[in-house]
């Protein structure tokens, strides 16, 4: 089979089992199984497929009709534009997140040396982006699942930037003996009922990078009162938020004495971002 010839075929059969970015998918899984570029596979799209980059392809795409995602067969994504090593037992990061990213760099000083704790870590993305973005930062990134550390500890190697991981569990104040300028946290935030209402691809995620307990705020409301007195004076405590879920998030770090609270918009117009400072 052409490489022309596969990715029609790729294409037709995502589309028929209703994967709407079935062209881009396309091109990412050619990509994957020829270790080509987009240039070469332009200019390349009528060479024949090895017999086991066929194999491979008919793997594939058993895995993803079956809705496996995507981001686990090529086992990397990016995100703010760089690689991170992604699979099984792993949160893939989500361009929502970049909105946190911003609120945090906006926060940190570019021109003093800052401490920073990255809680519920997951691939290491928001620890190990501020990291790369502002080296004078100090970053430590808390996971309690080995599942997920494995992949934090090869992404911080893949970095450029001064963080490193301690594993343990939020609900247990780890690394909350120390102060620092910024904590910033994406915790599991699907509530029970939303838990059976999961994507086809989300099934795959784990469940404990998902379940934030009956209400789907028991991270926030033990993260903000475990962690309020590590804060330096005037640092700032940043959540990802599920999208209505601004309003509680709010009341939350009010209610704990927390100044300036406000929410953020992500980039499709929901509430993304709920900071304040101590
Ligand atoms: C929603 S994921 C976020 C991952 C990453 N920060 C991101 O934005 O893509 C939450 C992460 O919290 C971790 N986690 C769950 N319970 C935890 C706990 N009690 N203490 C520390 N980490 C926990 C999960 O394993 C998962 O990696």
């Amino acid at each position: 089979m052409t490489i022309f010839n596969a990715y029609n075929d790729i294409k037709k059969q995502l589309k028929n089992a209703g994967i709407e970015d079935n062209i881009f998918e396309a091109k990412q899984i050619i990509k994957h199984i020829t270790g080509y570029s987009n240039e070469q596979i332009l200019s390349g799209y009528q060479n024949e497929l090895s017999g086991f980059q066929e194999i491979n392809l008919q793997v594939i795409m058993k895995q993803r009709l079956n809705r496996y995602p995507l981001q686990y067969i090529l086992g990397k994504w990016d995100f703010y534009g760089r690689p991170y090593k992604v699979g099984p037992g792993v949160l893939i990061p989500r361009p929502d997140t970049e909105t946190v990213i911003e609120v945090c760099l906006d926060i940190i000083d570019k021109k003093k040396p800052s401490d920073v704790l990255d809680l519920c870590a997951g691939t290491g993305c928001i620890g190990i982006t501020i990291a790369c973005e502002r080296k004078n930062s100090n970053v430590t990134l808390v996971e309690k699942y080995e599942e997920a550390a494995r992949y934090i500890k090869e992404n911080i190697k893949n970095a450029d930037g001064n963080a490193k991981l301690l594993m343990g569990d939020v609900f247990e104040s780890i690394g909350a003996d120390k102060k620092y300028d910024l904590i910033v946290s994406n915790p599991p935030y699907i509530n029970e009922k939303d838990m059976g209402n999961l994507q086809p691809e989300v099934e795959f995620e784990p469940p404990t990078a998902l379940y934030g307990g009956e209400d789907g705020l028991m991270f926030y409301r033990a993260i903000a009162s475990n962690y309020r007195d590590s804060l330096k004076s005037g640092g700032s405590l940043v959540f990802e938020i599920g999208y209505d879920q601004g309003e509680a998030v709010k009341d939350i770090l009010l209610a704990l004495g927390f100044k300036n609270v406000k929410i953020k918009k992500d980039y499709s117009e929901n509430d993304r971002v709920v900071f304040g400072t101590a």
